[in-house]
Parts: C-alpha cells; sequence; structure tokens
C-alpha cells in the first residue's frame, strides 16, 4: 500500500528560548524519526511516558511545529509551515485525544460541540449538521439522543465514542488515536477496540495507535516503532516485534507487559525512568540496560536493517542470543 503519511529526520525541540542576551536550548521530545505509514494500516507508537509520543502526534498533525525534519501527507510535503496553515493542509489528519472527557467543553450539550466542530469546518445549515451528526452517532453506536446530555453524564465507554464521533464528523483520511484505551475496564477496552476496527474498515481509515499498553498494541496493530526518549529504537511488523524483539528495551517493555490472559505482569523495567532533560551519551537506554558494554557509553547507534522490514537501534543487537519468542505467543 502507498504511504500516507510519513516523516523524515522529524526533530521537535519543546521549550527554546531564542533571546538577543539569552539562549535557552529546548529539549528534543522527537529527535530525528522517520516514518512511513501506508494506507489502511493501524501503526502502532509505543514507549514509556514521557518519550515524546504525544509530541511526535503534535507535530504529525501541525499543532506543534516541527524544529526540523519533513512531513509528508499523501505524497505532498506539509512541513515547514506556521500552525494554523499546517493544520489546514493536514485537515486529513485527525486526532483522539488521551482524556476525551477533558476535549468535551462541560458547559456545553454534546449535540452543541459536535455542531460547532462542524461549523468550524464550515458546515453551517443547521438541518445537514443534525443529518451526520445522527449519522455519525449512529455508527460509533450511540443514540442520537446522546446530544442532549452534557459530558459529565457521559460513562467513560460513552466518552470515548463521541470523542470518535467529533473527528468522524469531519470526514478524516488519518485519525491518530491517543492511548485509546487507558483508564478503561477491559471489556470496554474489548469494545472500544471492536469498533475502532469496524470503523477503519468502513470508512477506510488509517490509525496512528500510540499506547504503552504492549498487550493491546498487539493484538491490534499492524506494523509497530518503538520510541525511546525521542527516538524510534526499533521497528517492523508487530508479528516481528513481539515474536522476535531485538532492542534489549523493546524485550524490557515485553517482559514488563501484563500476560494477555489476565496473569500478574513481569518485572518491571530498571533503573529510572527516562528525562529528557539528562539524555545520557552515547546509546541513550544504557544507563538501564543489562546487555550494555563500554563503547555503548560512547557510541550512539543508529537504525540498521535486523531483518525483512525490520530495523534496530543497538550496537550489540547480533551479540545478544535470540531471544525465545515473546511470552503469550502461543
Ligand atoms: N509544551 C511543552 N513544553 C515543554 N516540555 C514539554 C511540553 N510538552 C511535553 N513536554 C515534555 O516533553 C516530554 C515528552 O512528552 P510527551 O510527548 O507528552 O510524551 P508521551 O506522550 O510519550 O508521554 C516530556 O518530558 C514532557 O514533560
Ligand atoms: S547499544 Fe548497548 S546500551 Fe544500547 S541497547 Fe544496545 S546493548 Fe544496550
Ligand atoms: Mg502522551
Amino acid at each position: 500500500m502507498p504511504e500516507i503519511l510519513g516523516a523524515t529526520g522529524l526533530v521537535v525541540e519543546l521549550g527554546a528560548r531564542r533571546g538577543l542576551l539569552r539562549h535557552r536550548a529546548g529539549m528534543r521530545a522527537v529527535d530525528g524519526v522517520d516514518l512511513s505509514i501506508a494506507q489502511g494500516e493501524t501503526f502502532g507508537i509505543v514507549g514509556e511516558s514521557g518519550c515524546g509520543k504525544t509530541t511526535l502526534a503534535r507535530a504529525l498533525l501541525g499543532l506543534q511545529r516541527e524544529s526540523s525534519g519533513e512531513i509528508r501527507l499523501e505524497g505532498r510535503t506539509v512541513s515547514g509551515l506556521e500552525p494554523r496553515a499546517a493544520r489546514r493542509v493536514r485537515d486529513a489528519v485527525q486526532y483522539v485525544h488521551q482524556d476525551p472527557g477533558a476535549a468535551l467543553d462541560p458547559w456545553w450539550r454534546v449535540g452543541a460541540t459536535l455542531a460547532e466542530g462542524l461549523a468550524i469546518h464550515g458546515v453551517t445549515d443547521r438541518a445537514e449538521q443534525r443529518a451526520r451528526i445522527a449519522e455519525t452517532l449512529a455508527a460509533v453506536g450511540l443514540d442520537a439522543a446522546m446530544t442532549d446530555r452534557y459530558p459529565h453524564e457521559l460513562s467513560g465507554g460513552q466518552q470515548r465514542r463521541i470523542g470518535l464521533a467529533r473527528i468522524l464528523l469531519l470526514r478524516p483520511k488519518v485519525v491518530i488515536l491517543d492511548e485509546p484505551t487507558a483508564g478503561l475496564d477491559l471489556s470496554v477496552q474489548a469494545a472500544v477496540l471492536r469498533l475502532l476496527r469496524d470503523l477503519r474498515a468502513r470508512f477506510g481509515l488509517t490509525y496512528v495507535f500510540i499506547s504503552h499498553d504492549l498487550s493491546v498494541v498487539r493484538r491490534v496493530c499492524d506494523r509497530v516503532a518503538v520510541m525511546y526518549l525521542g527516538r524510534v529504537v526499533e521497528h517492523g511488523s508487530a508479528a516481528t516485534i513481539f515474536a522476535e524483539p531485538r532492542h534489549p528495551y523493546t524485550r524490557a517493555l515485553i517482559a514488563a507487559a501484563p500476560h494477555l490472559d489476565g496473569r500478574e505482569s513481569g518485572p518491571s523495567l530498571p533503573g529510572d525512568p527516562p528525562s529528557l532533560r539528562a539524555i545520557p551519551p552515547g546509546c541513550r537506554f544504557h544507563p538501564r540496560c543489562a546487555a550494555a558494554a563500554e563503547t555503548c557509553t560512547r557510541r550512539e547507534p543508529v537504525l540498521e536493517e535486523a531483518g525483512l522490514a525490520h530495523a534496530v537501534a543497538c550496537l550489540r543487537w547480533r551479540d545478544l542470543a535470540p531471544e525465545t519468542p515473546g511470552r503469550d505467543a502461543a
């Protein structure tokens, strides 16, 4: 399938100040990321909290201006623009907020919020608004009467569905889902995942699926990129990443993930959680890596091919014994 959304050498620096007298260097929350997301796939982005997933999403959307690098949408370069212009040309990319409740105005009925979204996009005719809202609510499995409710009257699952309805109204091609199942009970999670799969097929969507929950990513994603401190350290098909993880960080994440059958999760990740304020020299994972050697403190690994459509950024991946297939592989 052709690429629908892509990035090359994407860098996003946060908190930088360039004054006449004082410069303050920023933190590179996204530090040289290459991505190529194919039409119709579900592309997972995983990594611990604070590794730059949401910042990457905001840059792809055009909400956060990239510091350097290129972003492509349907074959066109869409980077290098001011945020307002960037959002306009990237209207086909929409975002479902990490906390859909927080994204809804508590003082507005759901119907008013949905209608306003349409109005901003030029659909001002009331009858057309009503028809599109009813059709979209039905698509996400909600009754049209939901429009009279206030956000606090909705359950967590209903809020997710409204969050989806809100962006589906705008007829996107790519939907970035930021932690779409976080904070939901397992049964609600399963219903939301089923709905996402149905909507993808029905509307021909492409998903960028951001999550720190590996068991969910394994179930729904076609391909996966693993991020650590602003960098992609491994990427490949979900099947390869989970059966033959090569990067010690990916292996540690998989080992720490809860089992699919509900058994307790394995050992948590070693060492302190990473901070962009103190990026270690050499391989940025080395202070936490059980396989680290002296060279890892000096040399920075780059992504290299580790198999068919599989890449890893580790100086020692060839020396490390292939992992027995990931748990739950059977
Ligand atoms: N607007 C901002 N200004 C400065 N730092 C930020 C800003 N937004 C996020 N950060 C920091 O950038 C890092 C990456 O954050 P984020 O992209 O939200 O990570 P994730 O979504 O993976 O948890 C974190 O250290 C966070 O504290
Ligand atoms: S380069 Fe070294 S420290 Fe980094 S992941 Fe590989 S073995 Fe570990
Ligand atoms: Mg986030």
